[in-house]
């Protein structure tokens, strides 16, 4: 049997099967794995690409992860922070277009109490009952992600960065703890969320061990949703001058995440296409099945620098999501702007 067929059929790699896949330069063998991650999402999801509407609320953050833009020490970075009527507009906004998922995204700003968060997700809940609600907003208590879900929210996606704790450590202040981060995941799991990890592809110190470990993580945490981008070097952090991900690497991650967990909802991410034209593009052929178009207001897109030349900043919401919807039925595959749920 081949290694392909191996990872499809019991749904696991070793860590020999992961490194004969990423180092491999037998492109028929690459050509494989891509066709049948394919094949299992066309199985679960057909032809269907989710597309999620994204809006960024905050580039203030608290927290100083060293790859990030929007880091705390990050004294270029321009900060800015959507009022609440912002953040209503821009529901408002994607509802019209269609959009029956919000992402809400950004920062751990501190302005984001409880005491406004969760009375502001309420009267999304309230205006647009039949959206799904998403956070993205780092690491609150378990008193905080649990009132945010009664509130409405249904999905958060907190990225795992690593399952590798002495990588998380490299990745971040001393301050900052991968088992919190992990204990949060956890959390939102037994709080009835719909759930998404996920890792840099590339990041400052991976390994294919570390890699192995990720996959691991995500064979046990069965995530709804796994975002993996590309790490993008960016400027006036400490790992500006270390190289970018790989696109390639990334798009052979996607297709091994989508073997091993086949209903997963895989974004083929913003980071992808910023590091090639057609990332995004290549990311669905490679087995991921969301795509995020940016709904936020269009003065402060740039200033949601968590990366250097991150795409779709000068375009409106409704040119972004155009622009996504071609790129989508190009390459066969039918934009769905309805909710989205993950499939079990
Ligand atoms: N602050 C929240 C958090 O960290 O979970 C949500 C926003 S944060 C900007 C979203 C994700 O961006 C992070 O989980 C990280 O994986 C990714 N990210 C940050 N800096 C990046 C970089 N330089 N290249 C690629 N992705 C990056
Ligand atoms: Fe803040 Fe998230 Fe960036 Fe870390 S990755 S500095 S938590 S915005
Ligand atoms: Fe945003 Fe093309 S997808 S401008």
């Amino acid at each position: 049997m081949s290694v392909v067929e191996n990872i499809r059929d019991t749904h696991d790699i070793s860590l020999e099967e992961l490194r004969q896949i990423l180092t491999t330069d037998d492109s028929e063998a690459i050509e494989t794995l891509r066709a049948a991650a394919r094949e299992e999402a066309d199985r679960v999801y057909g032809k269907s690409v989710f597309v999620r509407g994204l809006i960024e609320l905050s580039s203030f953050c608290r927290n100083d992860c060293l790859y990030c833009g929007l880091r705390r020490s990050n004294d270029q970075a321009v900060r800015y922070r959507l009022s609440e009527e912002q953040i209503y507009q821009c529901c408002e906004k994607g509802y019209r277009l269609g959009f029956r998922t919000f992402v809400l995204q950004g920062g751990e700003d501190g302005w984001f109490t409880d005491e406004r968060l969760v009375p502001m997700v309420a009267n999304i809940r309230r205006r647009f009952p039949n959206c799904a609600i998403t956070l993205s907003l780092g690491e609150r208590s378990r008193e905080s992600y649990q009132a945010l879900y009664d509130a409405g929210a249904n999905r958060y996606l907190l990225r795992h960065e690593t399952a590798d704790a002495g990588h998380y450590a490299r990745l971040h202040p001393a301050e900052m703890s991968w088992q919190h981060r992990i204990d949060c995941l956890m959390q939102l799991k037994e709080i009835g969320y719909q759930v998404g990890c996920g890792f840099m592809v590339g990041s400052p110190y991976q390994t294919v061990e570390t890699l192995f470990k990720d996959l691991q993580f995500i064979r046990q945490l069965q995530p709804h949703m796994v975002g993996i981008g590309p790490f993008v070097s960016t400027h006036n952090t400490p790992f500006e001058n270390y190289p970018n991900g790989k696109v390639e690497t990334t798009l052979r991650l996607l297709s091994i995440i989508r073997l091993l967990h086949p209903h997963v909802l895989l974004p083929a991410t913003t980071a992808l296409g910023t590091l090639h034209p057609q990332g995004r593009e290549k990311g669905i052929l490679a087995g991921a099945n969301v795509v995020m178009p940016n709904l936020s207001p269009i003065d402060h897109r740039k200033d949601y620098a968590i990366y250097d030349n991150k795409i779709c900043t000068g375009e409106e919401a409704a040119e972004c999501q155009a622009c996504i919807e071609h790129r989508m039925r190009r390459i066969g595959y039918e934009p769905v702007v309805d909710r989205g749920d993950y499939k079990e």
